[in-house]
Order: C-alpha cells, then structure tokens, then sequence
C-alpha cells in the first residue's frame, strides 16, 4: 500500500518507496551529508533495512523531496518519480514524555536544487502534515553549530535558537 503524496509549491512529498533507496544510498557515501545529517555509511542491504525500519516504525514519518521541476511528464501517485527525487523530510516524535514533541529533518540532497526554496516548502508541509496527522504541537531540530544554511533555513522557520549549553545549564541551576 502507497501512503498519501503531498504536492506544494515546489516540491511534492512522495512515500519513501524501496525504489528510492539506491539513489539514497548513493547520497549517503558523501561525507559532508553524513556529518550534517550525523549519520554514519551504511551499506546498500543496510539501507534497505534502515528502509523497512522506517516504514514499520509508527514514531517515525518520512517522505523524499521531489524537485517538481525535474518531473519527468505529469506526476503520477505512486511512481517513484526517482528522476526528480532531490532529498527527504522526516519526523521522529522521539520524546516518550511529551507525544506532542517531533524532532524535525531535512535534506536536500542535490547540490543543483539548493537555494531554490524547497527546503522552506518542505519542512512547511512536513510540520502542517504532523499537526493535523499526529497532533504535534512542538517542534524541535538538531542542528550541528557549523551548520549556518540550516541554522538560517530553521531560524527562518521561526525556530528558537536554544544551544546544549543553555540547556545544560537550566538543568544544573535547577538541582
Ligand atoms: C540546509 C539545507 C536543507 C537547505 O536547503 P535549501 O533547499 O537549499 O534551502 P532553501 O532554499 O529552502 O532556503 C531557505 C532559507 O534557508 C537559508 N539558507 C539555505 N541555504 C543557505 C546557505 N547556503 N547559506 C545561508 N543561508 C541558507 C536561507 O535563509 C534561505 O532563505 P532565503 O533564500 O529566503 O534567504 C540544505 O543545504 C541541505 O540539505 N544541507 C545538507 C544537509 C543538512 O544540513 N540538513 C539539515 C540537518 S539539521
């Protein structure tokens, strides 16, 4: 069974089908996704499997970004569309205490398909689909200090900007 499609404005939000993971495990041999996104290589069976444990995992939504100006004809739901697919969106409600919380990721993968707002668009749909879907109401992202373009895209986003410090040191004041 296919899950929904999203279309926006410039992207549209495809299921995570097992058709997309070659190409995404070809995005994932690059050093500088991995370190960004702090994920560690992973093989292709790997991958597959990293697949299938996010399709089963009912805590976890995913969808891969598909540049809509790289479709190739008219977008069909249910095809793959691999020839336009440019990066993912995911939320992981990762906070047994508070079920309202989603921590929130995004990749562009394609170099030529940065800077065109699809980033923007897609965490946009991704966070209106999780209220309405999941009920999530807080957001959260975790981004690496020398991330500036994901720094700016979330602050963008109207995301406040609480660093480990800070929140290492609310939690000693409060001991
Ligand atoms: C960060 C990333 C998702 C941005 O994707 P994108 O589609 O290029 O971003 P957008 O075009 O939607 O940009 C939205 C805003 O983000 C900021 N931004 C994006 N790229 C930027 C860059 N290279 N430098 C500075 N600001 C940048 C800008 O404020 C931009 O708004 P503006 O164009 O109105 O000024 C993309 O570069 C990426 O996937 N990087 C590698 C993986 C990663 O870092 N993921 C995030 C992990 S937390």
């Amino acid at each position: 069974m296919v899950g929904v499609s999203l279309e926006g404005e410039k992207v549209i939000l495809v299921p995570y089908m097992k058709e997309h993971v070659p190409k995404y495990h070809q995005w994932m041999q690059d050093p500088f996704l991995l370190e960004t996104t702090a994920s560690e290589p992973l093989t292709l069976e790997q991958e597959y499997q990293m697949h299938l444990s996010w399709c089963q995992d009912p805590l976890k939504k995913t969808f891969i970004v598909l540049d809509k100006d790289l479709v190739e004809g008219t977008f069909v739901h249910g095809d793959p569309h691999v020839e336009a697919m440019v990066g993912d969106v995911n939320i992981y409600m990762n906070d047994l205490d508070n079920l309202e919380l989603a921590e929130v990721e995004i990749m562009i993968a394609e170099p030529k398909s940065r800077g065109k707002g699809l980033a923007k668009d897609a965490v946009l749909m991704m966070m209106a689909y999780a209220v309405e879907n999941f009920g999530i109401h807080v957001f959260r992202a975790k981004i690496g200090e020398s991330n500036g373009a994901s720094l700016r895209l979330f602050q963008k986003l109207g995301f406040e900007d609480i660093s480990y410090s800070e929140i290492f040191k609310e939690a000693v004041d409060s001991l």
